[in-house]
């Protein structure tokens, strides 16, 4: 093919995504009440929800404790909604609050249909619910479909006897030898993924802790009872999932060993590489089946997609975008230093993909964006830069709860301090989880005002400075900064549904781009490094004459600045400059 053809074939694809995505966007649980900026800008387009929706993960047991025991819950998260809202927020993803013995903090589920006790019961989630109707909030679960807790009854019965009516719905098989597993394959968490069980002497697979046994996909009630699990909370008004850990749905079904690569992992196991145990295709069949009922509720399926190039992402979003809505791409969360040039990389290669991008900058996994990209003196600044990017580039951004106020990683300090059973095996080179997970600042009393008692993890002592209530006051705060640029993205034409256009890519410092709609022209001048830059925008090819006037919206910075796109455009370090240009 040459390049034209590349390129209407792209169009193609594009045009077919975007009739799929519209046709499926038309939502059934449309919430009752919308601010009027999210009311303006769904009326003036036919975009599915979500595309327009700012997306916030919350971890349940750091957000807000509204029974003072140290863990957040269901009716805390109820109380922030009036926060949430102010803030900009459309759709709250909740990671696991499900019954579960809390090996891996949720992620271990022992019951899909109920609320764990530790967060609430069904009916505080059903008033969550309509709390966040009422404010244009809509809710999504977290889906862990990979495995359950080695405590939920299906593995109960499974593991009882060879002959259990649920034997087959997990992975059960003999060994090579005495003591000897199946195969060669690792688990993520540390380990063989093996476990032997005694019971029935055969030993059973757990991608992740062998508190967490995997599901056989394979077997068709399996997958009914899951399918039936999403159908329970659709109903309840959840309007999506964030899937969990999809790439690990199917195993080999010969059990091949993985290639084994030299060296040793961070837990001291050899380095398999997984080609035997992820990404196997029956993972698209099933992401269509499931697709197909999130169709019968309209409701939005997002993924936790890893993925090393691009062209495996956008195997995601399926043939016909019949897969995943919104696939998140985390090679833009390992970019991890302020390069203009690896951001444009990364930001052209998902837009050219032809699916809606998702942009993440961190969340429960993964180190805080604060500190991963702060320099030690312009962290605040840096922050206000990172939020100006990936919120307003085209795609939806899914923020994670503290992002709007920089909150900081706060790593144990000793290996006896640390919860997430991963910090304590690979201590001290993997300090696990926790730091990234602790609770939420809301002022800068005792335990940040999250609760009374001592938190289940300790708050970041940055919470003296970095709160809501302190930040609220402060209109040059990280969170007002927020604030400024979630309006901004949900009135402005271009920022909702604007193409993008990179400008001046060869420039080392400044990352600059040109959002455009409904004859609506913003640009996005960032500067990535920590000396002033003064630069001239070639906008020659976009038909925008040097002359247009600039209005600027959002900046950082108190220098005078140019009127019209002739320039030149100061930018303070780390400044950022976000205007409108009139032609
Ligand atoms: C996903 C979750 C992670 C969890 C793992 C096992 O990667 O994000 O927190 O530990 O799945 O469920």
């Amino acid at each position: 093919m040459n390049c034209r053809h590349v390129a209407s074939a792209r169009a193609l694809v594009a045009l077919i995504l975007t009739i799929a995505f519209t046709v499926s966007g038309c939502s059934k649980s449309q919430p009752t009440s919308q601010t009027a900026t999210q009311q303006s800008a769904s009326q003036q387009s036919a975009a599915p929800w979500w595309k327009h929706a700012v997306f916030y993960e919350l971890y349940p047991r750091s957000f807000a404790d509204s029974d003072n025991n140290g863990l957040g819950d269901i009716n805390g998260i109820t109380s922030k909604l009036d926060y949430l809202k102010q803030l900009g927020v459309d759709a709250i993803w909740i990671t696991p609050c499900y019954p579960s013995p809390q090996v891996d903090f949720g992620y271990d589920v022992s019951d899909y249909e109920n609320i764990d006790p530790q967060y609430g019961t069904l009916a505080d989630f059903d008033r969550l619910v309509s709390e966040g109707q009422k404010r244009g909030i809509r809710i999504i679960m977290d889906f862990v479909m990979n495995h359950t807790s080695d405590r939920h009854p299906w593995f109960i019965d499974s593991k009882s006897s060879k002959t259990a009516a649920r034997r087959d719905w997990y992975m059960w098989r003999e060994g090579k030898g005495p003591q000897q597993p199946p195969n060669n394959w690792i688990s993520t968490f540390g380990g063989s993924a093996w476990k032997w069980d005694p019971t029935t002497s055969q030993f059973y697979y757990h991608y992740f802790y062998a508190e967490q046994p995997d599901l056989n996909w394979r077997n068709p009630a399996v997958k009914q009872a899951m399918f039936d699990t999403t159908r329970f909370w659709y109903k309840r008004g959840v309007a999506g999932f964030r899937l969990d850990a999809v790439d690990t749905l199917y195993e080999d079904p010969q059990l091949k060993d993985n290639p084994i690569k030299p060296g040793r992992n961070k837990y001291g196991d050899p380095i398999d590489e997984r080609i035997n145990n992820t990404k196997l295709p029956e993972v698209h069949d099933t992401l269509r089946e499931l697709r197909g009922v999130a169709d019968e509720y309209n409701a939005v399926l997002i993924g936790e997609t890893w993925t090393d190039n691009i062209d495996e992402l956008k195997t995601y979003y399926g043939g016909h975008g019949n897969e995943l809505h919104m696939p998140m791409d985390f090679m833009f969360t390992e970019v991890n230093k302020l390069s203009p040039s690896e951001f444009r990389r990364q930001i052209n290669a998902i837009q050219s993909s032809g699916g809606w991008p998702v942009f993440v900058l961190s969340n429960h996994d993964i180190r805080r964006s604060y500190e991963r990209y702060g320099d030690g003196i312009h962290n605040d600044q840096i922050a206000k830069l990172m939020a100006a990017l990936y919120l307003t580039l085209r795609g939806t951004p899914i923020m994670y709860y503290g992002e709007e106020l920089g909150m900081q990683n706060n790593d144990p300090k000793r290996r006896e301090d640390v919860k997430d059973p991963i910090g304590k095996l690979g201590w001290p080179k993997d300090k696990g989880r926790d730091g990234e997970r602790t609770p939420m600042q809301w002022n800068n009393t005792a335990n940040a005002g999250f609760s009374t008692a001592k938190p289940w993890l300790p708050v970041t002592p940055t919470y003296r400075t970095h709160n809501v209530t302190d930040e609220d006051k402060d209109p040059d705060s990280i969170l007002n900064f927020y604030r400024r640029v979630l309006a901004l993205r949900h009135q402005h034409p271009a920022l909702l549904d604007g193409d993008y256009t990179g400008l001046n890519e060869e420039d080392p410092n400044v990352l600059a781009y040109l959002r455009r709609a409904q004859g609506k022209n913003l640009i996005v001048v960032l500067n990535m490094s920590a000396k002033p830059q003064s630069i001239h925008l070639n906008v020659a090819q976009q038909n925008i004459a040097s002359s247009s006037p600039l209005k600027p919206l959002i900046t950082t910075g108190h220098g005078v600045n140019t009127q019209t796109m002739s320039g030149p455009l100061n930018l303070e370090p780390f400044g950022v400059f976000i205007a409108e240009v009139s032609q």
